[in-house]
């Protein structure tokens, strides 16, 4: 049996994300904003998972289809109908907890610092103590930001304060709860009913503390390793705050992993994104959602990679990367915008101002400069000119471009799509293209004529040009 299994059994854990979310001000459920780009819940759940495989069920609001899509298929719900207080939404849970959860694990759905090996150490520490509640304690620089736990001349806790509860001696004190805390679940089912609500009508988890103090059942607690584990967040400013701790957290993973990381504050990784070794990720970068970088690449400085997938070797600068795939040794940019449902095969180079959008682009060809490539499939081997458009809209439908292996398309050629351009064909520069081309052949668009310049044009054209000069004299003369 590994740890987890000895940590499942007997046990039901409930997270709570029923509250009001009042002081963030915001219309999303507080426990969704994202934290390093996952819900902040799903940052709990993740700890939860990966100490203890026990059921988990999130006690949600009413409504709540936004929360339930946010989190994975293995969790229960149970919804607390008015946000009547911690005490009441653990309630909530009492109908589907059987005889056999023993012991119930509850976690705040704002706390996702808390570490998994805390978590494992507080289970641990619950069984081997046989305590009917166990805490999870931290001694915190601003602790009057959380209920403070009460100690006797003994050093046992007796009771948890809310900070507006509290008399005048105990605002020093500096040890708070997380607010994760494990229960025996007959004395919580038994227990929980007699909890009075506050003055401002909320039941408080926190009251348990003195009913089991005062009947003589034992309290336990752990405390976190440092202050950071420990914070709850309720307002924008404790959620910069923790996501900016996350964020270094997860930069020092990869730094470890063998990435190298020029600038760790300006750079932005995501929880859920992958990197390879002796991938460099230059500065004023963010590899956001569900991507996966390489090894041997080198990603920045300023470029954005959004749910992607970057093989080895390829190197973007500047540029913007977004649910695309880039195959090995490919080069993007600089400033360059590859849009929703783009591959570029390998060895290919997407150069300065290009912007491509669905398209499948081969291996070994080149987009070098400025230009247009959307809904398009393009070969290996091609070469597309600088200022190519495909016209791919023409108002009403979308079009698709075909460009074959080896086919070499002229500076600003413009493709009128639906268009076919067969193998080796070649595009003159300038050609509007309005019919296939078929393979091995060469396209030539309208060129420019010579004419002589009409006698008012050119007066007119030396007038300005004359009037350039002298003003440029004149700067001169200043300077
Ligand atoms: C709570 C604790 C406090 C502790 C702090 C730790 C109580 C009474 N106080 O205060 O001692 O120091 O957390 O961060 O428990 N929730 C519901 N239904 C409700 C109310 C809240 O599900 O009716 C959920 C919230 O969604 C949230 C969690 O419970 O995820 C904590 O609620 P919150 O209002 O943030 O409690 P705090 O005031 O921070
Ligand atoms: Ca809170």
């Amino acid at each position: 049996m590994d740890i987890t299994d000895q940590q499942s059994k007997g046990w039901l854990i409930g997270i709570l994300a029923g509250g009001k979310s009042t002081r963030m001000n915001s219309d999303i459920p507080k426990v969704l904003h994202p934290i390093a780009g996952k819900p902040m819940v799903a940052h709990v759940l993740q700890s939860i998972r990966t100490a203890t495989k026990a059921n988990v069920s999130v006690v949600v609001p009413p409504n709540s289809k936004s929360i339930r899509e946010q989190l994975d298929q293995n969790v229960s719900f149970v919804e607390q109908a008015i946000p009547l207080g911690t005490g009441d939404a653990v309630r909530q849970l009492q109908g589907i907890s059987n005889k056999e959860n023993l012991s119930i694990l509850i976690a705040y759905g704002d706390t996702p610092l808390i570490k998994p090996g805390t978590i494992s150490r507080l289970i641990a520490k619950h069984e081997s103590s046989n305590a009917t509640v166990t805490l999870l304690t931290s001694i915190s620089s601003s602790p009057n930001d959380y209920g403070k736990i009460i100690r006797n001349a003994s050093g046992k806790i007796v009771k948890l304060t809310e900070y507006s509860d509290l008399e005048e001696s105990q605002l020093h004190n500096s040890e708070v709860n997380t607010g994760l805390y494990a229960f025996n679940g007959k004395w919580l089912w038994a227990t929980l009913g007699q909890l009075k609500p506050s003055e401002k009508g909320e039941y408080y988890l926190t009251d348990l503390i003195e009913k089991a103090a005062s009947s003589e059942m034992a309290i336990e607690s752990i405390t976190t390793e440092n202050e950071i584990e420990g914070i709850g967040v309720n307002n924008r400013i404790d959620l910069a705050k923790v996501e900016q701790i996350m964020r270094r957290n997860i930069l020092n993973g990869w730094m470890t992993e063998g990435v190298t990381i020029i600038d760790p504050s300006a750079t932005y990784i995501d929880a859920e994104v992958k990197i390879g070794k002796d991938t460099t990720i230059h500065p004023n970068t963010s590899i956001l959602g569900q991507s996966a970088v390489g090894q041997g690449c080198s990603v920045g400085p300023n470029t954005v990679i959004r749910n992607s997938i970057i093989h080895d070797r390829v190197e973007v600068i500047a540029s913007i990367i977004d649910r695309s795939t880039l195959y090995p040794d490919v080069t993007v940019g600089p400033f360059s915008h590859l849009r929703p449902n783009t591959v570029i095969g390998n060895h290919s180079n997407i150069g300065n101002f290009a912007e491509i959008k669905n398209s499948m682009v081969g291996a070994y060809t080149a987009i070098g400069h400025f230009g247009y490539i959307g809904d398009s499939t393009i070969g290996n081997g091609v070469n597309i000119g600088a200022g190519t458009v495909t016209a791919n809209f023409n108002g009403q439908t979308k079009s698709r471009t075909n460009i074959e292996d080896d086919a070499f398309i002229g500076s600003d050629t413009i493709l009128i799509a639906p268009v076919n351009i067969g193998k080796r064909a070649y595009t003159a520069a300038g050609s509007v293209i309005t019919k296939n081309v078929p393979t091995d052949n060469l396209a030539i668009g309208i060129p420019a004529k010579m004419e002589p310049m009409s006698e008012p044009k050119k007066k007119s054209w030396q007038i300005k040009l004359a009037k350039k000069k002298s003003c440029a004299k004149s700067k001169l003369g200043e300077a």
